[in-house]
């Protein structure tokens, strides 16, 4: 009998993704997102990607905050696991809205474990995120590095791992997982799901996407004086195909005897500058991406990017692709899908 994966926040970015991968892999899989930041139309398109598989997904529409309404799902099916992508993430709202944050992140996972516990479901995979190492003092970030946080989305991601671990302290019976992702781009090689921010991006490479399609007319640059190779902030992009199968890794994991609540850093630990990905796109897409230098955006470390030692040693998972797979493959969505997944009179 296939096993029963809940996903939340399964219609998002990397949520979608990552149901695919799951469908592919043979598990039934049970979505709940309230398409806050999405929309219902990468559900379906998932539904078609996964072929005959795509009939072993489901999707409810649900806040997790209400926790009658989660209830009711988990009171449908008999999950093994949770993955739990539902959060809000953008840094700089979170740092307007504070309390829409911590309402929506905690109260959401709280409410999440309560009804988990209640029903005899105690395995859990957590969407945290490098932004947990704050600015590293020293690269590649290994798990045991100090944690810190620079605005009230991070802290959400602190606050969360903390509460895992202190759950699992109070009942050994949990599994936990915390995968911290470093950042996430590109999409399935179809073209067919992708990023799709609401608004303004705040992230790199959806913006570069919005520039490449006409919607914007210049990249910001921020900041050209770091001491890096160009003067550009380095990150460690993953390909978010891989990311997905990190998380069947992380599942693999959670049935091994003896994991308690682990956290696994997902990244290449390959740094990439700012400009090196702008040329690496400029090459894949055949467009030209007029730039704007300009200053150092607040919060930003410098470097960061991954050990991966740890996941690779004990999920048995290694990052395929390169920077060159994710610029053609944010392109070839970014082309197919100039507006994402719908145009913009419906937005
Ligand atoms: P996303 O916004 O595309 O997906 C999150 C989904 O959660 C959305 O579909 C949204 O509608 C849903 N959601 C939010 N609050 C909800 C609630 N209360 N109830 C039900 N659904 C809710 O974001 P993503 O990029 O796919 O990120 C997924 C997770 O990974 C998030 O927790 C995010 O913080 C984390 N993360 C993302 C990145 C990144 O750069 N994309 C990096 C590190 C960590
Ligand atoms: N950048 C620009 N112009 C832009 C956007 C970004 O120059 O318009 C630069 C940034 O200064 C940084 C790099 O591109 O040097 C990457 O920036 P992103 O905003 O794409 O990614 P960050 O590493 O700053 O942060 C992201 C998420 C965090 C998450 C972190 C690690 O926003 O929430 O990745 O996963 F925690």
């Amino acid at each position: 009998m296939a096993k029963s994966i809940l996903v939340t926040g399964g219609a998002g970015y990397i949520g979608s993704h990552t149901v695919l991968q799951l469908l592919l892999g043979g598990y039934r899989t049970v979505v709940v997102d309230n398409l806050d930041n999405s929309s219902e139309i990468s559900v379906r398109r998932v539904k078609e990607l996964a072929g005959d598989l795509g009939k072993n997904l489901l999707f409810h529409k649900v806040d997790l905050r209400d926790k009658q309404a989660l209830e009711k799902v988990f009171a449908s099916t008999p999950f093994d696991t949770v993955i739990h992508f539902a959060g809000l993430k953008a840094v700089g709202e979170s740092v307007q809205k504070p309390l829409l944050y911590y309402d929506n992140n905690l109260i959401g996972t709280i409410t999440l474990l309560e009804v988990m516990a209640a029903h005899g479901c105690k395995k859990l995979v957590f969407s945290s995120s490098a932004t947990v190492y704050g600015w590293p003092k020293e690269v590649p970030c290994t798990e045991e590095f100090p944690l810190s946080a620079a605005n009230p989305y991070g802290r959400t991601k602190l606050f969360i791992e903390e509460i895992c671990r202190d759950t699992y302290r109070s009942d050994s019976e949990w599994k936990i997982i915390l995968l911290r992702y470093f950042n996430p781009v590109g999409a399935h090689h179809s073209g067919y799901i992708g990023e799709d921010p609401r608004g303004i991006p705040n992230n790199l490479m959806p913006f570069v996407q919005q520039v490449a399609v006409g919607r914007r007319p210049a990249l910001t640059v921020f900041g050209t004086d770091y001491a890096t190779k160009d003067g550009t902030g380095v990150r460690d992009y993953i390909h978010v195909v891989d990311l997905a199968d990190g998380h069947i890794a992380a599942l693999r994991k959670l049935d091994a005897a003896g994991i308690g609540c682990e956290v696994y850093n997902l990244g290449t630990g390959k740094g990439t500058s700012v400009l090196e990905m702008v040329a690496a796109f400029e090459k894949a897409s055949g467009k030209k991406i007029p730039l704007v230098m300009s200053a150092r955006r607040p919060g930003d470390a410098e470097i960061v990017y991954a050990s991966t030692h740890k996941a690779e040693k004990e999920l048995n998972w290694k990052a395929k692709y390169g920077i060159e797979e994710m610029c053609r493959d944010q392109w070839n969505w970014a082309s197919k899908n100039p507006y994402g997944y719908e145009p913009p009179s419906s937005k």
